[in-house]
């Protein structure tokens, strides 16, 4: 009798982290304990099979394939949504809206990122989970019960004891970005085929008839709406997202309530810049009419709510021709081949150069000149060719060939054993590495040295006015108001920006040198844990090793960066010259935030989310993207949605913008 009681609490001891872990990204205890829960109960239930149950943990992966799908018939049909494609198609959408509800204020919309997977429809019957079926044409759909069972983030039974006794979940099956690369990964070492893409591979993961298969998938799911249910759940969207949840179903993170099209339009711009550095794919933002009484009353046209549009991102993936190859020295000397495209509009911007990466690349592409090629733009990252259309290649093409000279300098290229990259050896003698240094070292997240741009760069150093980053400061203004496109007035404010600049801090200063390897975080990691630019000049190799996220070649790239002769001048030179940082106090007066982990939601009235998030960092504390049981304090502003839910329902304390105010002064 005491293994049954024991069975019934390993079981539900597992279900709660489950949903801890996938519901409410919270997990309570480290993998190593779930899985040694996890075994512990498949022992018992191995001494006991009497005692397993369809909907124990265990028991994800059904017993045997099947023969074949069976249809689905959806009580409630699975319709798909309207597009628009561009800010004036989303403002017609609201306005037909308003124009039929004759109701001018603006509407409340729940927004949901439009994720890149398979709808499904899951069905609980008194709390377990009956029958999962595919959205197929909306009306019939495949079963694929067995396959849906598999993912962990899709409970077996629904928690709580007040679930309707029928209740249809609608969601989207997706395969994460990282589970797509790892999968590709393996098909690559294995020499078997790879998926095109996240999406195709979680099709082909649910199209299986042996569950064993989609188990090995790492499937997920996000619930966004509703089937059948046999009673009311709530008023609106959002609040029927919310109590799905509490009942246990994975609600994705980024859906919010807003009101009206200005802040609909932040939205889709919201998540248009954190698209990237999410772990699924989403092309675009779902709107949806938050109140159900409205909703009725705007009803369907043909496979369609009224109520509901998906306002799709621009495409990131366009054909076109490859018409030639440069070569781009960077500010390390490495050589990239850049591709001359014939210019296509995609991502939303006219593309006429994208990178190839490196010479691996391009072999392992298979790409020649003249070939028809796929380029991706996704958000602000460079443009890349990702692939040949083979169909459309034409009867002769050429070989793209490495120079073995720099065609800026003329120095020799190497290539160093082990690396991608073949490099100019002209070190600073050669123009390109020069321009680069100085365009990175007055760039933005540098020394930010307004004005002084790319082009201006260029045309200094073709004019040899500056030769090295501590030139910059003995600059004759006369001189540069001379310059092609300057007057005196742009040569003033040029050396106004100059002297503004001198005022900088220790992180962005050692960023601005432009160590190999050594990009915004690292520099930030040095200036914290070292302190003063002497120490980071004298640490050893084995001492910058200490340092969070410094390895062994990122401490070798320093401690001979700190070695060499010339980059010792260059700096000696700059402090000369007044570039001058705040020294940091070591006491923990300025921290007192340190090892405080916070989360910014919604709109705050005064400031914008970045400007809280520098403050909370300028004492210590890091901000995080999403709530969970670590989270120091969420800040929550005006329409915070669910990360304000979530943060309640795990006893996270809940600031507004005077709380912050005070917590950093
Ligand atoms: S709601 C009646 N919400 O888009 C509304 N769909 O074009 C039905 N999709 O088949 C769908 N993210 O596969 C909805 N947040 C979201 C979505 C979403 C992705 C997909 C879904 C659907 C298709 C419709």
């Amino acid at each position: 009798m005491d293994y049954k009681n024991k069975i019934e609490a390993l079981r539900q001891r597992i279900n709660e982290h489950n949903y801890r872990y996938y519901v409410l990204d919270a997990p309570l205890v480290p993998d190593v304990e779930y899985d040694r829960l996890f075994r512990e109960l498949q022992q018992l239930e191995l001494e006991h099979p009497e005692l397993i149950v369809a909907d124990s943990p265990t028991q994800r992966v059904g017993a045997k394939p099947l023969a074949e799908f069976s249809q689905v018939t959806h009580s409630v049909p699975m319709l798909s949504l309207d597009n628009a494609f561009d800010e004036e198609e989303f403002a017609a959408f609201d306005k037909r809206i308003k124009d039929r509800l004759k109701q001018y204020d603006d509407i409340v919309f729940a927004c949901e990122p439009k994720l890149d997977g398979l709808a499904v429809s899951i069905r609980y019957e008194m709390g377990d989970l009956v029958q999962a079926a595919t959205r197929g044409d909306g009306y019939v759909g495949e079963d694929i019960t067995h396959n849906i069972r598999t993912i962990h983030a899709v409970p077996l039974q629904l928690r709580g004891n007040d679930y309707p006794k029928v209740l249809e979940v609608r969601g989207e099956v997706f395969m994460p970005k990282m589970s797509f690369e790892a999968l590709n990964a393996k098909a690559r070492e294995k020499g078997e085929k790879q998926f095109a893409n996240p999406r195709n591979a979680a099709a082909g993961s649910l199209r299986q008839l042996d569950p064993r298969v989609a188990a090995q998938r790492q499937l997920s799911f996000y619930c966004y709406g509703m089937g059948d249910c046999d009673i009311e759940i709530a008023t609106d969207h959002v609040a029927t997202l919310q109590q799905l949840q509490l009942w246990g179903m994975r609600v994705n993170e980024l859906t919010e309530g807003v009101a009206g099209l200005d802040a609909c339009q932040q939205y889709y711009q919201h998540i248009l810049d954190v698209r990237d550095s999410l772990d699924y794919e989403i092309d675009g933002v779902v709107y949806k009419v938050n109140d159900y009484a409205l909703q009725e009353t705007l009803g369907f046209v043909s496979r369609a709510p009224r109520w509901a549009i998906a306002y799709k991102f621009p495409a990131q993936e366009e054909i076109t021709e490859l018409l030639g190859v440069d070569f781009q020295v960077g500010r390390t000397g490495a050589l990239t081949p850049v591709a001359r495209l014939k210019p296509v509009f995609v991502g939303g911007v006219t593309v006429s150069n994208a990178t190839l990466h490196n010479m691996d690349e391009v072999e392992r592409k298979d790409i020649h000149l003249g070939d028809t090629v796929i380029v991706r733009r996704a958000g602000d990252v460079i443009p890349e060719v990702l692939a040949v259309v083979k169909a459309k290649r034409p009867d002769k093409v050429q070989a793209i060939v490495m120079p073995s000279q720099c065609p800026v300098c003329g120095s020799d290229v190497e290539r160093e054993e082990g690396e991608a990259a073949a490099r100019c050896s002209g070190g600073l003698y050669c123009a390109a590495q020069r321009k680069e240094a100085i365009k990175h070292y007055a760039s933005r997240k540098a020394m930010d040295i307004e004005g002084l741009g790319d082009k201006l760069v260029e045309q200094m150093v073709n004019l040899d006015m500056i030769n090295t980053v501590a030139d910059i400061y003995q600059l004759d203004v006369v001189k540069v108001a001379g310059m092609e496109r300057m007057a005196m007035k742009s040569a003033q404010n040029l050396m106004d920006a100059i002297e503004d600049s001198k005022k900088t801090t220790l992180a962005k200063f050692i960023y601005a040198l432009g160590i190999r390897e050594v990009g915004e975080a690292t520099a930030k990691s040095l200036a914290r844990e070292l302190g003063t630019l002497t120490k980071i000049k004298s640490a050893t190799e084995e001492s910058l090793q200490d340092i969070s996220d410094i390895g062994p070649i990122v401490a070798a790239h320093l401690y001979r960066f700190f070695r060499q002769a010339h980059n010792l001048e260059v700096i000696d030179a700059l402090l000369a010259a007044g570039i001058h940082w705040p020294k940091l106090k070591t006491s923990d007066a300025d921290l007192s935030l340190k090892g405080k982990t916070y989360v910014i939601t919604g709109t705050l009235p005064s400031m914008t989310r970045d400007e809280a998030k520098a403050l909370l960092e300028a004492k210590g504390a890091k901000v995080a993207g999403s709530v969970s049981k670590k989270t120091s304090g969420l800040i929550a502003g005006e329409a915070a949605g669910s990360k304000l839910t979530k943060a309640q329902q795990l006893g996270v304390e809940i600031l507004d913008e005077a709380d912050l105010k005070a917590l950093i002064n």
